[in-house]
């Protein structure tokens, strides 16, 4: 048996703007995880088992576009069975998918389970794959269920590293220069991020001079964040995240409930906060001295968040 863990991933700084080039800085969450197993079968077929969502079924009985299926086609659709030695098809397996990750949420279910069940598959079939094979083929899956992704969640987590991202461009892992905690909080709504992207896209195709301004203040936010954060200067990230939250309101891309949970962190002591990810539901992050932490996640809780994890990032 062969298993693979990928951990999931908060975005802190430039999300939306990310889709338009400019820097974006997102880190790992190891408090939640996918993992996947997998093991040789006695009967044919690749079989496949995934508690969370219900799914018991062999592979070839799924949609092509059904996202683990695609995950799996995609990793074979290079390797020829019989130079593999499986005869004329696939290699019989059992696959068990378990997720702690809440889905379209903002916190990398997706890009996740694929990094797992691809390292899983290349480990238990002996096919290594390099960490930029991994992220690619996770970007692959991530262009079929989200449209035009940036490509972030398949890079922080693929590397399980905090990533300085920029569309395009070579990955680039940034030191945290003293760790910081931040309270990772849920307001319970599924959000596809494929409409708020849309979205943004509409407003920005209307009047693109005045968003491409808005982006580039979200970049130097970014940038200014990956500084401080390198420089062991967290205590600066709060304003920050305050002045981006601002812009994703601007955006449209907020909702009274990320507002609402963004406002009791605030008012709990957080040294900022905003919302993560897509937007229009999912998570907000808020930026805590460690002793403040259990006190403002209790406070976003009674403000309605569904969940609360803290984190420290390091
Ligand atoms: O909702 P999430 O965490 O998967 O984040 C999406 C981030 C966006 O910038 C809105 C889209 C993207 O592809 O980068």
């Amino acid at each position: 048996m062969t298993t693979s863990s990928s951990p999931g991933k908060i975005i802190l700084f430039g999300e939306h703007a990310v889709v338009y080039a400019r820097p974006a800085l997102a880190v790992p969450v190891t408090q939640i995880h996918a993992d996947v197993e997998v093991r040789d079968s006695p009967r044919a077929g690749i079989w496949i088992e995934a508690p969370n969502i219900d799914l018991h079924a062999e592979l070839s009985t799924l949609p092509a576009d059904h996202p683990i299926a695609s995950v799996i086609n995609k990793f074979f659709s290079p390797l020829s069975p019989r130079e593999r030695g499986w005869g004329e098809g696939l290699p019989p397996l059992e696959i068990t998918i378990t997720s702690t990750i809440p889905v379209a949420s903002g916190l990398g279910s997706g890009a996740a389970v694929s990094v797992a069940l691809t390292r899983a598959l290349a480990l238990h079939l002996n096919c290594p794959m390099t960490d930029d094979e991994v992220s690619s083929l996770a970007y692959e899956i991530e262009k079929i269920h989200h449209g035009t992704p940036s490509g972030i969640d398949n890079t922080v987590v693929t590397y399980a590293k905090p990533v300085y991202f920029v569309k395009g461009q070579p990955i680039d892992i940034f030191k945290v220069g003293h760790p910081f905690t931040i309270v990772i909080a849920d307001t319970g709504i599924p959000a596809p991020t494929k409409e708020s992207v849309r979205d943004v896209r509409r407003l920005w195709m209307y009047d693109r001079s005045r968003w491409e301004t808005v982006f580039d203040k979200i970049g130097i936010i970014s940038f200014t964040a990956r500084r401080a954060i390198e420089a062991g200067r967290w205590e600066m990230l709060g304003e920050l995240m305050d002045e981006n939250h601002a812009f994703l309101q601007e955006m449209n891309v907020s909702s009274p409930e990320l507002d609402r949970l963004v406002q009791a962190a605030r008012d709990a002591g957080a040294l900022g906060a905003k919302m993560s990810g897509g937007g229009r539901g999912g998570n907000m992050i808020a930026l805590v001295n460690a002793d403040k932490a259990e006190a403002v996640a209790r406070s976003v809780r009674e403000a309605g968040a569904k969940n609360t994890i803290v984190t420290q990032v390091s």
